[in-house]
């Protein structure tokens, strides 16, 4: 545990302001005096690439290698073509900084609404893959734009990169009380990464005794988030599945104001990043109508990443007291959960 924190923030565009400036206020308002606290704001995102063009300069990459953690607000404008600050920015940081964990947990707090029946207790966390799989940009298209055109967009899966994620799942696993772990793939049809995703799997698990395993191919998956969330403790997928899989997860745990993620490099070469799961929301921005409470408990993250365990349990039992006495009608604006948050924290 460290006695300083050097942070990058990058509040980013739209909502993404809003929030990150209360996730501040509450990181703040929850160290201890004895914690020094350092910001640097870096001013990247869909206002900078209008202005120069740049979505994320060598110097910057640089400057921001050198900071503990980094918290992200939200990137992206529908001004801005689709791809480019995604690609140019957001999986530029993930892929050079090599967060190869991207953690995603999903928990239904108390007096929160999901559509589903029954209220059943969620609590699970999904281990996602951040490096690999189809997201790596290895494709291309021939004859473009012709009716003959061919489009590949290949999924890279490699032993190193899969064993890794395991490993980290297991950890995670193990140390929580009911050390379940579920590998989701879809093996019966991707039986090239398929297999070797579930021989790793299985070979790792025998160093793990404690920890009761199980897979499911990704369609069955869905259906149990919705069926039976119950069933789930800590979930290890591929890029693609793990991202699709927490969009639902976020939707049956109480929505995208709520959903909390971690880019992670467990390794600490480089500094892991943590943001929420939710967009600019450009048709909120500006109207304190944001829910600042996902980047909240991205702070959280943020703080058990760095070993601030104490830290990161109060915020947690700050939201979780705090959606308890939320009252779905009245509405507070973005600075008063951020303010009411922060009371809590420091009380
Ligand atoms: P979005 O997450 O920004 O918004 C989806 C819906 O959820 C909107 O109706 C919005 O008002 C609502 N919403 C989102 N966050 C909320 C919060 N904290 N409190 C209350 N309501 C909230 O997704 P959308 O609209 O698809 O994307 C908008 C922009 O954000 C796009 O440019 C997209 O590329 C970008 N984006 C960026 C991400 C990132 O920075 N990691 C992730 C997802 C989208
Ligand atoms: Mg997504």
């Amino acid at each position: 545990m460290s006695r300083s924190i050097n942070l990058a923030v990058i509040p980013g565009d739209g909502i993404g302001q809003e929030v990150v400036a209360q996730g501040l206020k509450v990181l703040r308002a929850v160290l201890p005096q004895d914690v020094k606290l350092e910001t640097k704001e870096y001013d990247l995102g869909a206002q900078r690439w209008h202005r120069t063009g740049e979505t994320l300069p060598d110097a910057e990459l640089e400057a921001l290698k050198g900071h503990d953690a980094i918290l992200l607000g939200a990137i992206g404008d529908p001004s801005v073509p689709s791809g480019v600050l995604e690609r140019g920015l957001l999986l530029k940081l993930r892929f050079a900084f090599d967060h190869f964990i991207n953690l995603r947990p999903s928990k239904l707090f108390p007096n929160t609404a999901t559509p589903l029946a029954g209220r059943p207790d969620i609590d699970f966390v999904v281990v996602r893959e951040g490096t690999e799989g189809p997201y790596t940009g290895n494709g291309g298209s021939l004859r473009t734009g012709t009716p003959a055109e061919v489009a590949t967009e290949v999924s890279v899966n490699t032993a190193y990169g899969v064993e890794r994620v395991v490993r980290d799942a297991f950890e995670r696993a193990n140390a929580r009380p009911r050390k379940k772990l579920t590998l989701v793939h879809k093996n019966n049809v991707l039986v090239y990464a398929g297999h070797m995703w579930k021989n790793i799997f299985d070979r790792v698990a025998a160093e793990y005794p404690e920890v009761t395993t199980d897979y499911l191919h990704v369609d069955a998956a869905t259906i149990f988030f919705v069926t039976q969330p119950e069933r789930f403790d800590v979930i290890v997928t591929d890029n693609l599945f793990g991202d699709i899989l927490t969009d639902l997860a976020a939707a049956v745990t109480g929505g995208i104001g709520l959903a909390a993620s971690g880019n992670i490099n467990p390794t600490g070469t480089f500094p892991s990043m943590f943001e929420p799961v939710h967009g600019s929301a450009p048709d909120i921005a500006g109207q304190g109508k944001a829910d600042p409470t996902a980047t909240v408990l991205s702070v959280a993250l943020l703080l058990r990443h760095l070993g601030h365990e104490t830290e990161a349990a109060r915020i947690e039992d700050a939201v979780s007291a705090d959606l308890a006495e939320r009252d779905g009608g009245a509405s507070r604006t973005t600075e008063q959960i951020g303010d009411a948050l922060a009371v809590r924290v420091a009380d």
